[in-house]
């Protein structure tokens, strides 16, 4: 066991992240860079419909619901220093715009910045402006965390997005994750509970930091391994 109580790092463990969560110590992770799936129907996206283990298309105050719960565990785990960057965006649904501050409200986190990713995402529909962002909510558990922003950015973020062909379609920047965390030199433990490929886990241990992944299905958790041993290799 770790000085953090923490026995589980530099590994991605298969199953659901609220229980997963559950069993990991209080005040034990730096860092949280994530992307949950964004409820937006099973044919949507979110890689191969095929081994899909989770349901995409849940009533949205479940969904909702089910966030505030994921983010209340995090905000448990997480050191009071800790900060935790949340990929999500502005949903359209029914004809109504829905915007995650909607439940990022109801969790106990603070609320530090949000940041704009210009993904250039191919939306054309004329009825609207075309919508070619995605929001990252850096939140925290204190007003006075800060972060060092040694990168000089601004809150406007143009990460080439990773496209949609591969497997994991919903996989985000390597980038991304490098800036969030050349931005928190001292966050040795980062956890991501939405693995997905293991963006979060392979950038981590290139930059010399402790990775825990949480990811339902096995596939992807393979797929993640996969990218882990490749970099070793390099
Ligand atoms: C948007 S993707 C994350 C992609 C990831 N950032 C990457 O770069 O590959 C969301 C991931 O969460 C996983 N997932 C969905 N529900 C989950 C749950 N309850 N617990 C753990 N993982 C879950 C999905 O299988 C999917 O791989």
């Amino acid at each position: 066991m770790s000085k953090s109580g923490l026995d589980k790092v530099n590994q991605i463990i298969c199953g659901d992240c609220l229980e997963v969560l559950k069993t990991l110590p209080d005040n034990s992770v730096d860092l949280v860079v994530t992307s949950p799936p964004y409820n937006l129907g099973n044919d949507h996206h979110t890689g191969n419909i095929k081994h899909k283990t989770y349901d995409d298309n849940l009533p949205e105050a479940e969904y909702q619901k089910q966030q505030v719960e994921v983010l209340t565990e995090i905000f448990r785990i997480l050191k009071d220093t800790g900060s935790v960057m949340y990929n999500h965006k502005n949903r359209i649904k029914e004809g109504k715009q829905i915007t995650p501050y909607e439940w990022l409200l109801k969790t106990p986190f603070t609320i530090k910045q949000e940041l704009v990713w210009f993904n250039g995402s191919q939306n054309f529909d004329k009825i609207r402006f075309y919508p070619m962002t995605e929001r990252v909510y850096w939140l925290a558990k204190s007003p006075k965390t800060k972060l060092d922003n040694t990168i000089n950015h601004h809150d406007l973020f143009k990460w080439t997005a990773v496209g949609t062909s591969g497997e994991h379609k919903r996989a985000f920047p390597e980038s991304m994750v490098a800036d969030f965390l050349a931005v928190f030199p001292d966050a040795k433990v980062v956890l991501d509970p939405y693995m997905g490929s293991g963006t979060t886990a392979k950038v981590a241990k290139e930059m010399g930091r402790q990775y825990i992944g949480i990811e339902l299905n096995p596939k992807f958790i393979a797929m993640a391994e996969q990218k882990l041993r490749q970099e070793v290799l390099l």
